[in-house]
């Protein structure tokens, strides 16, 4: 069984002016999925405390699994895939790239999304948009491939 973890990056979630709908729906999917979860974390939009989390999490070595959901957009304080990048040894983008082309079918907005993934040390990070409705669509296209790569990284 491989371990994960979720971390909502929410300016208005860490406020607490909105409830966190996406980091427990991730959860929840990958449960569903045979994963166990060992946390789910909440960050604003700022790209050290995005990368702190992040190098926390995978250097833990306890996380094979590491995604993230939220701040993959244009606005100005979107800079998830940013932080991502910087702490990343390895990039993935086929993983987004899948994403984005399963997402394409459902809405064109899909191409908005920055999300990257990587790879740092032994663990994949994936960047998931952020509502509750993107996250699915975009887990869903991508999960059923990543228990193949997870096996390569240990
Ligand atoms: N992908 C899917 N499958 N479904 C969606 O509804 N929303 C898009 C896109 N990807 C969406 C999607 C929108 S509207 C945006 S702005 C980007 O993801 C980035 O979302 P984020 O800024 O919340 O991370």
């Amino acid at each position: 069984m491989f371990t994960a973890a979720v971390l909502t990056v929410s300016d208005r979630g860490f406020r607490g002016e909105r409830p966190d709908l996406s980091g427990p729906l991730v959860r929840s999917i990958l449960e569903e999925a045979g994963y166990a979860v060992a946390s789910v974390g909440l960050v604003p939009d700022e790209q050290p405390q995005i990368e702190s989390a992040l190098r926390k999490l995978c250097d833990s070595g306890q996380v094979q699994l590491l995604l993230t959901t939220g701040g993959t957009g244009f606005s100005p304080r979107d800079v998830t895939p940013e932080a991502t990048a910087a702490v990343c040894e390895r990039l993935c983008p086929g993983i987004p790239e899948a994403m984005r082309l399963a997402s394409m079918q459902i809405t064109p907005n899909a191409m908005l999304s920055r999300a990257q993934a990587g790879i740092r040390g032994g663990t994949l990070i994936v960047n998931l948009p952020g509502s509750p409705k993107a996250v699915r669509e975009n887990l869903g296209a991508v999960l059923p491939a990543l228990a193949h790569g997870l096996k390569m990284l240990c």
